[in-house]
């Protein structure tokens, strides 16, 4: 860093004490003795170090445990390490050189990571010598953050895991549990209730596969019923079929029935209102079947997937609620239905043991609060590869970790899941066309065209500018094809905003037709969007290509057009009260005049919306159309619409629309009659013009908003509409 900014940093960290964390380059051949600038720290380059240990004094420790020496080879291939003979300075972490002829034999210990105190400069810092090769420094990383900021960047220590062991009896012959592997099962439960209070295995069962093994394992299937009440117990399907592939409601009904007979003829305990479904089938992408069957069958209020959003990057995984179940993140641990043998597991033993001791497992142990692991059946029969695993870890966790592990149902997994990350309770949905394992899972990808059913246009809106306008003439357009009207909505889908988007995408879909030929263009437009928090970054994960229109005419004329509109719906605020005392109405007004307030004002705050909207879209894929060049000059203006859709053909709108004297709109033009037809009586009303008073109030309420969006359209590029120029060009008054 250039002296010029490191004085501008350190005298931030200083005033505000701030901390750093520094990773020090570790491969440099030439740093050997280097001192840091002005700290009295000297630091050596690409050594490799073997032996490392945790320095029991060290007060950075919070995650991590000292005690046990870590033997052998210090991850990664070279480290860096730290010289010092300064108050300042306190080892975390020491290792010892590989070579002990390293400089010349006169250390035998060397420092690894450093803690500055700060008493130098007055900053506190932790120093790295190593990278995230090595498992100890992501542990000691959190640790530093949570010591540096005194405790602030510090989450509890506490860590929920549960196993489920999938599948409990499917399997070929071969593969399956015996009855000493439901013995060891048991024995290993009661040695891991020692290291994680609460542990109970989570069996998950097809009933129909019962009794399919040899009959030493048909006796296994017998020792786990004699055990059931040992275990926790979910069901899956009864024959293990994945839900999306079902033909109706009625036979995953008839199926989950068949399971559950089966659970109350064998005296399984099904008490925490959890499912797993095949291969995550129906849970993500959501099958509304699946849903209502579950509870319509069984209650079912939680299950988990690796899916949502999706399988990788694993770190990004999270929860939603879907139809009153609630969806909980799922890890992976290494064990899948085919790792049955150790010699044959992947990479062999030392794959399995590098993510238990450090790796994978201990990663997901580390930085998941709560961690749900799938395991399967063959994993608890021969090499018993999921009993190993999960003791292990737990040891490897309480060996080097103040992490308290514990177990705890499923249902109280929930709760505390979605106490601690209720904002990831809404589901955000992704399109399935763009991540293959999800269009294998999707019921709607039985329709080959389904990945050409998505709008590749959005008209956002606002109410009131023309919008219904906009969408009857892009309708006109021989290869764009708009959605099917909603009946509960106005016409509009009005998906993204409120509760319909609950409904998932299929439901969504499903207001749009099947396109014939590639070029179709499918658009929707509900005038709901533009102004809605939620609606760009819900629009950004499911359509990240699609084109944007919004449509800006004066804010206040846009709010009088509202005031009249709810007028003419016999709102009874609107009739009560004058445009006037409308929106100059306080926050002690009453209640539906107050609504009535924000409906008319909100949407015209134009720069505000249309910076959340920016935040996930590049204004490339935004057009901002003149609602008054709409209004007087539409053939023009679709000429504009058609060449940033790059739709073909390009079609003059000349022929398809024309001006009705009578509407005194444009209107369309229908073929070969010399009639026109025009928007109904609820567009393009006629009405007094707005009282001087409330143009005044407007013009000053929205100033500020106005001078915003005039610099978002020149940051951005767009031009200014007239009507912006104008309401800038006389500063208000009072
Ligand atoms: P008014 O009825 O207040 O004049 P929206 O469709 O977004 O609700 O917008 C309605 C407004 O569209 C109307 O408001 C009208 O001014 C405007 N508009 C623009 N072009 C139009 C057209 N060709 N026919 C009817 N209204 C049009």
């Amino acid at each position: 860093m250039d002296s010029w900014n490191r004085a501008i940093m350190d005298k931030y960290c200083k005033e505000y004490d701030v901390g750093i964390v520094a990773f020090m380059p570790t491969q440099e051949d030439s740093l050997h003795g280097a001192e840091l600038t002005g700290s009295g720290l000297r630091i050596h380059t690409n050594l490799a170090l073997q032996d490392a240990e945790l320095n029991p004094d060290s007060p950075v420790l919070r995650i991590a445990r000292a005690g046990e020496t870590l033997r052998g080879p210090v991850p990664g291939d070279v480290h860096t390490v730290f010289v010092h003979n300064h108050s300042s300075y306190r080892p975390v972490v020491t290792a010892s050189p590989r070579h002990p002829e390293m400089f010349g034999g006169r250390y035998r210990r060397l420092t690894l990571v450093v803690q500055d105190c700060g008493y130098h400069d007055g900053i506190r810092r932790v120093l790295f010598g190593t990278g995230p090769d090595f498992w100890l420094s992501r542990v000691l990383l959190l640790d530093s953050m949570s010591y540096l900021s005194h405790g602030q960047l510090a989450h509890p220590l506490d860590r929920l895991i549960m196993v489920d062991v999938d599948d409990i009896f499917v399997g070929r012959s071969g593969i399956r549990m015996k009855p000493d592997d439901v013995q060891a099962m048991l024995d290993s439960q009661s040695r891991l209730r020692q290291l994680v209070p609460g542990f109970t295995f989570n069996l998950g069962f097809c009933g129909k596969m019962l009794h399919t093994g040899s009959e030493e394992e048909n006796a296994g299937d017998d020792a786990l019923l004699a055990a059931a009440d040992q275990f926790w117990w979910f069901p899956h399907i009864w024959s293990h079929k994945q839900p999306h592939t079902f033909g109706n409601f009625s036979e995953i009904v008839h199926q989950m029935t068949l399971n559950k007979q089966f659970a109350e003829e064998h005296h399984l305990q099904v008490q925490h209102q959890y499912a797993v479904a095949p291969h995550h089938s129906g849970v993500y992408p959501v099958n509304n079947r699946l849903y209502d069957a579950w509870r319509e069958v069984w209650d079912i209020r939680q299950t988990s997937t690796e899916e949502y959003p999706h399988l990788y990057p694993a770190v990004q995984r999270r929860g939603f609620v879907y139809k009153g179940v609630r969806v909980l993140p799922r890890q992976t641990c290494g064990l899948f239905t085919h790792t049955i043998f150790i010699d044959k597991y992947p990479g062999g033993r030392q794959a399995l043991d590098d993510k238990i001791q450090g790796g994978e497992i201990f990663q997901t142990m580390l930085n998941n609060p709560m961690s749900i692991f799938m395991t399967h059946l063959s994993n608890y029969g021969n090499d018993r590869l999921g009993l190993y695993t999960f003791e292990s870890a737990a040891r490897f966790v309480s060996c080097w970790t103040h992490l308290r592990l514990r177990t705890e149902p499923p249902d109280r997994l929930a709760d505390q899941y979605f106490q601690r990350f209720p904002e990831q309770r809404d589901p955000v949905w992704g399109n399935p066309c763009r991540d293959r394992r999800h269009l294998s899972l999707w019921r709607m990808a039985e329709d080959a065209a389904v990945c050409q059913r998505f709008p590749r246009l959005l008209v956002l809106g606002p109410q009131k500018t023309g919008s219904t306008a906009l969408f009857t003439f892009l309708g006109l357009h021989p290869t764009l094809l708009a959605s099917r009207p909603s009946p509960d909505t106005f016409e509009e889908v009005q998906f993204f905003n409120g509760n319909n988007y609950l409904n998932g995408i299929d439901w969504y879909l499903n207001f749009f037709p099947v396109p014939n030929n590639d070029s179709v263009y499918l658009f929707e437009k509900s005038a709901t969007y533009f102004d809605s928090d939620v609606v760009p970054k819900r629009v950004h994960f499911l359509l990240p290509d699609v084109k944007l229109v919004a449509i800006l005419i004066s804010p206040a004329a846009r709010a009088y057009s509202w005031y009249q509109h709810q007028r003419a719906h016999q709102l009874s605020a609107a009739l009560r009260y004058s445009f006037y005392e409308v929106v100059s109405a306080t926050n002690q007004s009453e209640r539906s005049l107050r609504q009535l307030r924000n409906r008319c004002l909100e949407p015209g705050k134009y720069a505000s919306h249309l910076e959340i909207w920016l935040r996930h879209f590049p204004p490339s894929q935004l057009l901002l159309m003149e609602g008054d060049q709409l209004k007087d000059d539409p053939v023009q203006v679709m000429q504009k619409v058609q060449e940033f859709l790059q739709v073909v053909p390009i079609v003059d709108y000349s022929r398809l629309i024309e001006y009705d004297e009578e509407k005194g709109f444009y209107c369309q033009v229908l073929a070969g009659s010399g009639h026109t037809k025009c928007l109904g009586s609820g567009k393009g009303r006629h009405y007094e013009p707005m009282e001087e008073q409330a143009s005044q109030f407007l013009k000053r309420f929205y100033f500020s908003h106005n001078i915003k969006l005039n610099k978002l359209l020149k940051r951005t590029g767009k031009a200014v509409p007239p009507w912006l120029v104008q309401e800038l060009s006389n500063v208000p008054g009072g």
